[in-house]
C-alpha cells in the first residue's frame, strides 16, 4: 500500500475497521431491539464516515441527525473551549439518543456534549465512539459502546483530520509527528 509522506503507519486497517463497525453494531442492535425511537447523532464532522458505516449494520430501526462542534482552533493545540456551530434539527426530548463520536482525547467535547443533551430530557443516552486514546483523558465520560483503544499519536484518515485533510483516508493512521504542529 503507497501511503502519503505525512502518514507514519497505519494503525487500523480497513478490514479491522469493517470487523469491529459490525461487532459494535450487532450489539447495539441487541441492546435497543425494543425501541422504536432511536436517535444517532454523529458529531460533524470527524464521525460522518463511522456513522453511515453504522448505521448500514444495525438492525433496529433508527433516526440520524448531526451535531456539529468545534474544539479546536486549528491543529492539535486544545483550547479547551467547546463551540457549538450547528445544532441537532430535531428534538431529542423523550427519545432514546446516542451520540456518535469520532474519537474522545480530552473528553471535553463529549462531557459537553452529554451534559448538553442530558438537559434536554432523553428518554435515554448513550454514546458510542469509535477511537479512545485514554492517556490523554482529562475530564471522566462515559462511553457505552468504543470501537478501539489507541496510543497518544494524532491519527487520520476514516473521518477523522488533520487541519482538514487525510479525512477521506479508508485506514487510520498516524502521522508523522513531524508534521503535527
Ligand atoms: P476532546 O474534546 O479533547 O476529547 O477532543 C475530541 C475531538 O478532538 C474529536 O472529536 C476530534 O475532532 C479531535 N481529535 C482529537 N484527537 C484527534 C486525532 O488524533 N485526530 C483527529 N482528531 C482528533
Ligand atoms: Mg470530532
Amino acid at each position: 500500500m503507497r501511503l502519503p509522506s505525512s502518514i507514519e503507519r497505519v494503525l487500523i486497517d480497513e478490514e479491522q475497521i469493517a470487523e469491529r463497525v459490525q461487532e459494535l453494531a450487532v450489539r447495539i442492535s441487541a441492546d435497543y431491539t425494543d425501541e422504536d425511537d432511536l436517535v444517532l447523532v454523529g458529531v460533524l464532522k470527524g464521525a460522518f464516515i463511522f456513522l453511515a458505516d453504522l448505521t448500514r449494520r444495525l438492525r433496529v430501526i433508527h433516526h440520524v441527525d448531526f451535531i456539529a462542534l468545534s474544539s479546536y482552533n486549528r491543529g492539535s493545540s486544545h483550547t479547551g473551549a467547546v463551540r457549538m456551530i450547528m445544532d441537532t434539527r430535531t428534538n431529542i426530548t423523550g427519545r432514546h439518543v446516542m451520540i456518535v463520536e469520532d474519537i474522545l482525547d480530552t473528553g471535553y467535547t463529549l462531557n459537553y456534549l452529554q451534559r448538553l443533551f442530558l438537559a434536554r430530557q432523553p428518554a435515554s443516552l448513550r454514546t458510542c465512539v469509535l477511537l479512545s486514546k485514554p492517556d490523554r483523558r482529562l475530564v471522566e465520560v462515559s462511553v457505552d459502546y468504543l470501537g478501539f483503544e489507541i496510543p497518544n499519536v494524532w491519527v487520520v484518515g476514516y473521518g477523522l483530520d488533520y487541519a482538514d485533510r487525510f479525512r477521506t483516508l479508508p485506514y487510520i493512521a498516524a502521522l508523522r509527528p513531524e508534521v503535527v504542529r
